[in-house]
């Protein structure tokens, strides 16, 4: 018989911090630490907060899933809202629920089947930058291009809006808002928000450029039934009341911040990684050289290019852009033989749990050969989430995997590409996603195309 009280291990620590000193010198490092150390259900202190991290597949699964309805977004998630305000993202219960079912139709498989066209215009515009630098020997900066393709189609395929012109704007300010968004432990973060702080007038700042961003996408859509847009102003709640501007505005946002900057850090590392590996690089050309030979990928091409699945997964899983979230709980619970007293919070991290060396053989090692169809099988659900799970699974990952497929196949049929010699890159120290750092400077070699066949070598 299991002590439902039992605890989980965890380090010692004395004094008002506990772990938090050594977490804030490096988030992902500690992870990685207290899973190597302790398990895959570490007890931690925060201050003053009990924290668990949960990386064993099936606690994951009784979190996400099973037992999803005693857990809520909790104080960690407060942090976001200051950017992001009561979003999809950010919410729970009623509103959660009403909130995703009015969106989720411009988010189903058919709808974003559509999309393919604009990830190929936004890829073309892409290149064509990428031609120009390439003929003057110059490198690419990978980060500033991944968002700006990321942005450029979801504004096209959600909104059928322009983006453009506010494309450097936005990156600034979603650097800034990303850093807000955090919570680094420091005192400044928190202190209340009327105060006039640096810090409170610069996330005020950000925040009224965020909403005039998104009062200008609304205030130029052509009326489409069906739109996001649409989906939102005729949307309506339990009561039967219509959502407020400030809801319709939350909800738009959440989308633009938390659909472009995840994808563009997964296609930074996905192409990072191409670059790294010169026998995967090999085995992309050849399917992508066979399946298209030379021409613009479709949507219909991607069952035929497996092999380029199979890559962007992998990336995934050593480098998922939200590499780590929250969850408080709401009552008692038992996770892994382990009590999880009510109040306390998780941490659920697909990072580390992507590196549990119990499931991932070599966890390390870049191998896309884990994602073919007989190796998934074997592994535990839940042992890979980049997308988290359950009812509150990301509502963009069709969306995202399908234009990392379609612009990854575009850019190796086109380039052999390496990092600028001497880079050392990682993924970022203040992480909330794991865009990596420094920039990502690639360079671009053409790769030489038969005039008769179209296939490139
Ligand atoms: C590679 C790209 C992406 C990754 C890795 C990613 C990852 C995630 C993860 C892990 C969650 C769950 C967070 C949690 O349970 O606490 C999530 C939720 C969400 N994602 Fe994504 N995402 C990506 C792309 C997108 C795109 C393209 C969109 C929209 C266009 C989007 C919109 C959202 C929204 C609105 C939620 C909240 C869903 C809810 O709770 O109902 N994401 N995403």
């Amino acid at each position: 018989m299991v002590d439902p009280k039992r605890q989980a291990p965890g380090p010692r620590t004395r004094g008002p911090f506990g772990s938090l000193l050594p977490y804030r010198r490096d988030p992902a490092e500690f992870l990685l630490t207290m899973q190597r150390d302790h398990g895959e259900v570490v007890r931690m202190k925060f201050g003053p907060y009990l924290v668990h991290l949960v990386t064993d597949p099936d606690a994951v699964r009784r979190v996400l899933i099973e037992n999803q309805g005693n857990y809520c977004r909790g104080r960690f998630y407060e942090q976001f809202k200051l950017v992001m305000g009561e979003g999809l993202l950010t919410t729970d219960g009623e509103r959660w629920r009403a909130h995703r079912r009015a969106v989720q139709p411009a988010f189903a498989r058919d709808a974003i089947r559509g999309i393919g066209p604009n990830v190929v215009g936004a890829t073309h515009e892409m290149l064509s930058r990428w031609d120009d630098a390439a003929q003057r020997s110059e490198p690419v900066d990978l980060v500033t291009e991944a968002l700006r393709v990321t942005l450029v189609t979801l504004s096209t395929s959600l909104f059928d809006y322009d983006i453009r012109p506010s494309v450097p704007m936005l990156k600034q300010v979603v650097e800034d808002s990303i850093e807000t968004m955090f919570p680094h432990g420091y005192v400044r973060e928190m202190l209340p928000r009327w105060l006039p702080t640096s810090r409170n007038r610069l996330v005020a700042a950000n925040r009224r450029r965020l909403d005039q961003v998104v009062d200008d996408v609304r205030a130029a859509q052509p009326r489409r039934a069906g739109s996001l847009v649409d989906l939102t102003e005729s949307a309506r709640d339990p009561d039967g009341r219509p959502w407020t501007d400030q809801e319709i505005r939350d909800e738009l946002l959440t989308i633009y911040l938390a659909g472009h900057e995840t994808t563009a850090t997964a296609l930074c590392w996905t192409l990072h990684s191409i670059a790294q590996h010169r026998w995967v690089a090999e085995k992309l050309e050849a399917e992508v050289d066979q399946v298209l030979a030379g021409r613009d990928p479709t949507v219909a091409d991607l069952d035929r290019l497996p092999y380029t699945q199979m890559v962007v997964q992998e990336a995934l899983r050593l480098f998922p852009p939200i590499w780590l979230y929250p969850r408080d709980a709401t009552g008692d619970d038992v996770l892994a033989g382990y009590h999880i007293p009510a109040g306390s919070s998780l941490l659920l991290s697909p990072f580390v749990s992507h590196r549990n060396p119990r499931i991932w053989e070599n966890p390390e090692a870049f191998d896309p050969s884990r994602f073919d169809a007989a190796a998934e099988r074997e592994r535990p659900r839940m042992s890979y989430f980049p997308f988290g799970g359950g009812p509150r699974q990301c509502i963009g990952n069709t969306m995202a995997l399908l234009e990392l497929r379609m612009i990854v196949a575009m850019v190796v049929s086109r380039y052999r590409f390496e990092l600028v010699p001497g880079s050392f890159v990682r993924y970022g120290d203040s992480l909330i996603s794991m865009r990596p750092t420094p920039d990502m400077l690639l360079r671009l070699r053409p790769r030489a195309r038969s005039v008769l066949t179209g296939a490139a070598s």
